[in-house]
């Protein structure tokens, strides 16, 4: 590699045209001045393992040198079969949203959810003072993974979690450990009452998608809510929260501090999630 050649990366899924991550990334290497480029490349399950081997040799012919992908849905899981490496934070999670390609042309497979959520829920002083709290998980599919694994390593010690599909919490829960209770879809109002902190990670409530149905009557006045949905800004949940007095997070934090890791390993430079960055992002959000 010569310092010449412009460093590339990218995303992956299948389809694409919702990914804000380009728009992300643009904006990082034209605010540090990279001889970088960030591509949007869809593809379909069974044609990723082809691509990512050609990719490398590819990029050589065009004087680029390939440094690895984002990877959305459906490929986070197809694409454990065949990394070369899983790092701890990929085979905790049980998936690969980050590919880093290693010196000798390996590629080494990471997981930056878990992280991301964590760094955008520090940007809250008062959510690091729930260390040891209970939060109350509702959800149990891909991005539930990750924050399960988050909200384990930010402290809190008791995790109630509670999913339409009773199994996939019961799976999810196996994984974590001790720490999680799998609670009943129905209940899932109830349990709010032993609450100190509150994330949605399904779909419900996300444009397009319907509502989440959760009654905060037994809320504490303390607890924290956030929703890692971020389309709308402000979910039905986060305003009905914000509505009865209780503090909320939105999940647009979530995606920009996950990016920040892949960003720094490609290209070098180790970037800030700033107001600036959050405004050119929901600025795309409004075209989607
Ligand atoms: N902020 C961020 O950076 C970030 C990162 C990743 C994902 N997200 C967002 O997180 C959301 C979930 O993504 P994902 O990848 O985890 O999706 P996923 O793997 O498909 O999981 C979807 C979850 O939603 C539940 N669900 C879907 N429809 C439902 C319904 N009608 N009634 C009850 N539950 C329902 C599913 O329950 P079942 O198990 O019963 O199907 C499951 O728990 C999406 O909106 C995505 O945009 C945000």
């Amino acid at each position: 590699m010569t310092s010449e050649m412009t460093k590339t990366a990218g995303v992956m899924g299948w389809p694409l045209s919702h990914s804000l991550s380009p728009r992300l990334h643009g904006y990082w290497i034209n605010r540090y001045g990279l001889n970088a480029d960030y591509v949007d490349r869809p593809v379909k399950p069974e044609d990723l393992e082809g691509l990512l081997r050609r990719l490398p040799a590819e990029c050589l012919q065009k004087g680029e040198v390939f440094r690895g992908t984002n990877l959305t849905i459906p490929l986070k899981e197809t694409v454990m079969d065949f990394v070369d490496i899983l790092d701890r934070s990929a085979s905790r999670i049980g998936a690969v949203n980050t590919i880093v390609m290693g010196e000798n042309g390996e590629m080494v497979g990471r997981n930056t959810d878990g992280i991301g959520f964590m760094d955008s829920m520090n940007e809250h002083p008062d959510v690091a003072a729930l260390h040891g709290g209970t939060a109350v998980l509702i959800g149990a599919g891909g991005a539930a993974r990750a924050v399960a694994v988050a909200l384990v390593d930010m402290g809190f010690t008791k995790i109630l979690m509670t999913n339409r599909t009773r199994e996939r919490a019961e799976a999810l829960a196996t994984h974590i450990g001790e720490t999680v209770d799998v609670i009943n879809w129905q209940e899932r109002s109830e349990c709010l009452a032993d609450a100190d902190f509150v994330v949605n990670t399904t779909s419900l409530g996300m444009s397009g998608q319907p509502p989440l149905e959760l009654p905060l009557d037994h809320l504490k006045a303390a607890a924290i809510v956030t929703d890692i949905i971020y389309a709308p800004q402000q979910t039905d949940l986060l305003k009905a929260a914000t509505s009865r007095g209780n503090e909320t997070v939105e999940g647009i934090g979530m995606l920009l501090h996950q990016a920040k890791a892949g960003f720094e390993a490609w290209f070098g430079t180790r970037p800030e999630v700033d107001a600036g960055l959050r405004s050119h992002v929901l600025e795309g959000l409004k075209s989607k």
